[in-house]
């Protein structure tokens, strides 16, 4: 019989996507079985039985996930971001982790500019805004999200820079600044686009935020977890001229909503209902897709392209 492959999404992706993700397993001789929108970690265990592939999106695959999984072979997180995969408890298991690079790449950049525009047209009141034509903006974290808003920050005519770890960048049009402090302290706006781990917790810290220009703007469609909250909430109250627009809610949002209150809130917050970077039909079925694809070649031929577990290289195991 072909291999099982789970779609164990709680936040599911459009129908289209599925759809496609359906065909693309017919194709490719592998058998879906759903469970989107699951209720419980039983639902979503009962699932697990027998099966050999497994795509998830943000959904937590912890050690207790890998045990309820005795027959999986592979998981393919569809996006970027792998914080919520335990790599060590997969590689364990003998389970093949890996993501679909920049296959939604596109969909964050194309957020990161509508949630800058609506910032900086006062959240189309009709009054007067500004513009991002001539702003710089600086790039923290330099994949392939990066290089698509950089792409489109050209096109507004917005000066970009870049910093990452390795110094090394996707997009070879930014100008790579050497010190992470260098880049909050000269752009307008700084938007964050490196993975969430334990080199990134809390990385954009007090020093970084107070160093910001004045009137500069934060743009976190990355994870929460790589700012420190208590810093943004007393730099967010001691500046009124800072700006944080994300499509992550912060955990001490209503001590945010406290301080600043009702007016200041309004105009130097900007945070969406859900997380939303992704949910695109594109993204969806771009990752999706892909997902299927990398788990075909896997299995069928050992192909490990998008492989994560060299990433253990930087990983800190617990003492
Ligand atoms: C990612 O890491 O790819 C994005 O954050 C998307 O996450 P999602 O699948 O939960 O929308």
């Amino acid at each position: 019989p072909p291999p099982v492959v789970v779609l164990a999404t709680v936040k599911p992706f459009a129908k289209e996507a599925v759809n496609a993700v359906a065909k693309a397993c017919d194709e490719l001789g592998l058998s879906l079985r759903k469970v989107e929108g699951y209720k419980s970690r039983e639902e979503l265990y009962a699932a697990l039985a027998g099966a050999t592939g497994c795509i998830i999106r943000s959904d937590t695959a912890d050690a207790d996930f890998f045990v309820n999984a005795p027959d999986l072979k592979i998981i393919v997180r569809a996006g970027a971001g792998y914080d919520n995969v335990d790599l060590e408890a997969a590689t364990r298991k003998g389970v093949c982790v890996m993501n679909t690079p920049g296959q939604n790449a596109n969909a964050v950049a194309e957020l990161v500019f509508g949630l800058l525009l609506y910032h900086a047209r006062r959240r189309l009141d009709g009054s007067s805004g500004f513009e991002l034509k001539g702003k710089s903006i600086g790039l923290v974290g330099c994949g392939r999200i990066a290089a698509s808003v950089g792409d489109i920050a050209r096109g507004f005519h917005m000066t970009c820079f870049g910093y990452s770890r390795s110094g090394r960048s996707q997009d070879n049009k930014c100008t790579m600044l050497s010190s992470p402090h260098e880049l909050f302290q000269n752009c307008d706006v700084v938007s964050l686009h490196m993975p969430s781990n334990i080199q990134s917790k809390g990385c954009v810290d007090r020093e970084k935020l107070y160093s910001m220009k004045q009137g500069g703007m934060l743009v976190n469609t990355a994870r929460k977890e790589v700012i420190d909250e208590d810093a943004l909430l007393e730099v967010l109250t001691a500046r009124p001229d800072l700006t944080y627009i994300t499509d992550i809610q912060p955990s001490n949002l209503d001590k945010i909503q406290e301080a600043l209150g009702q007016d200041r809130f309004a105009t130097q917050v900007l945070v969406t209902p859900k997380k939303m970077g992704a949910q695109t039909l594109e993204a969806n079925t771009n990752a999706a897709v892909a997902a299927v694809t990398q788990i075909a070649a896997y299995l069928f031929n050992g192909d490990n392209t998008y492989q994560i577990a060299t990433h253990l290289d930087n990983f800190h195991w617990p003492t």
